[in-house]
């Protein structure tokens, strides 16, 4: 019994207690609905390293969307769509091994289609607000489409969570991924340029997930893409108001009522705005109207992989680490889900039902002057990577 736990906590660990079992091999191009990767196997019971692809059901004009299964040698398991570039499912282990799903969405695609506050997919061209759609840039003003009242949220009113992206599986020798490309064309929701973007979603054998993006443009543009995951350490089976949270930021940039930045960046001490050590989300989240829906000022500054934020669930033990070479990250509480959602495994999403953390340069960036610039210049290259690392305690 002994021995068996702690065979199970080196795998949870990624410690290489399976290395020499699994040799992984390049990924044979995926055919629908089959295995693509993954030797014969060890032994029974211990999960191999391998990359599935299904077909996911289609869109109204029929277009396919295909999802992927990303299995890492310690059974975690991440299932990403082409529909938005979309994180669909993350298995990972709790303290006793049990693996479990945490992030809210969908089983289906419909329900995606149907209603979705963006569960998991990547959002852009610009991730979060712009005031008012408007920005100007070298002399130009720009209108972007307006989805939030008055202002442009996500990318407008269809935004790359909306989009069917191109995908191609691979594999490392110690990671499985997928590559997920899409072009968004000059005037797309009222943007400047092509822009070609690229999406790399990694699961290593060390327990992380990986997420890259590239992109290149022919125009000055803003750009600023994340992963809008909500997580949920409890599997969805209560809200996450029980989370530990530490943020390695000093300082957040206080909005007005529309949640549009006023352009300060205020220190957090002494505020319940304060994650420098950990608290519980819901220690103080009365005292924050409506709820938390913040930008935090990494103190990095961006730029260079860091820590950026830890989270904790006691009960089950997990743990997510998340780095970031970004300046900033939104902490979301779920304040607008209102239970008129029912997810996966039957789950009824009610408000703080789950947490986002999304990496970014800070909201309404291109009115700011005094915000780290998000504009991406022809000839230059957007290049950022953020890592969600899974473990327990
Ligand atoms: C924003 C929230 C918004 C949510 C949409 C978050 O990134 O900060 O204000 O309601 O996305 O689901």
């Amino acid at each position: 019994m002994r021995k068996s736990l702690l065979v199970l906590a080196l795998g949870v660990l990624g410690i290489g207690c399976f290395h020499g079992l699994v040799g992984c091999k390049k990924a044979a191009p995926p055919k629908e609905s089959q295995e693509s990767i993954g030797p014969a196997g060890p032994a029974k019971g211990i999960p191999t390293m391998n990359i599935r692809k299904d077909g996911f059901g289609k869109l109204p004009d029929g277009t396919a969307v295909d999802i992927f299964t990303l299995t890492n040698r310690n059974g975690l398991k991440a299932r990403i769509m082409t529909y938005g570039a979309t994180l669909v499912s993350l298995e990972t282990p709790d303290r006793n091994g049990a693996l479990a799903d945490c992030v809210l969405g969908y089983e289906s695609l419909d329900g995606y289609l149907k209603a979705s506050p963006y569960f998991g997919a990547t959002v852009g061209r610009v991730g979060n607000r712009i005031a008012k759609g408007h920005f100007t840039l070298d002399g130009k003003t720009y209108t972007l489409a307006l989805n939030n009242d008055a202002n442009h949220l996500h990318g407008g009113l269809k935004g790359f969570d909306k989009v069917v992206w191109s995908a191609e599986s691979f594999s490392e020798a110690d990671a499985v991924g997928v590559k997920f490309g899409y072009l968004s064309k000059d005037g797309e929701e009222g943007y400047p340029g092509n822009l070609n973007i690229t999406v790399v979603y990694l699961l290593t054998n060390d327990n992380e997930l990986r997420i890259s993006y590239e992109a290149t443009t022919d125009k000055a543009t803003p750009v600023n893409l994340t992963n809008h995951s909500y997580f949920n350490f409890t599997a969805g089976v209560r809200d996450i108001l029980g989370h530990e949270l530490m943020l390695t930021a000093d300082r957040y940039t206080p909005v007005d009522k529309g949640l549009i930045p006023t352009g300060k960046l205020d220190p957090v001490k002494g505020t319940a705005m304060d994650f420098t050590t950990p608290f519980t989300i819901g220690a103080r989240i009365a005292k924050v109207e409506g709820g938390y829906d913040h930008n935090y000022v990494l103190n990095s500054g961006g730029g260079t992989l860091a820590l950026a934020a830890r989270v904790y669930e006691p009960e089950s033990g997990r743990i997510m680490e998340i780095l970031t070479d970004q300046p900033g990250i939104q902490f979301y509480t779920g304040n607008f889900l209102d239970g008129t959602i029912t997810g996966t495994g039957g789950h009824v999403y009610k408000k703080n039902w789950g947490f986002c953390l999304e990496t970014q340069h800070f909201p309404d960036s291109p009115n700011h002057a005094n915000f780290p610039s998000s504009i991406l210049r022809p000839g230059q290259v957007y290049r950022t990577v953020t890592v969600l690392k899974f473990s327990v305690k």
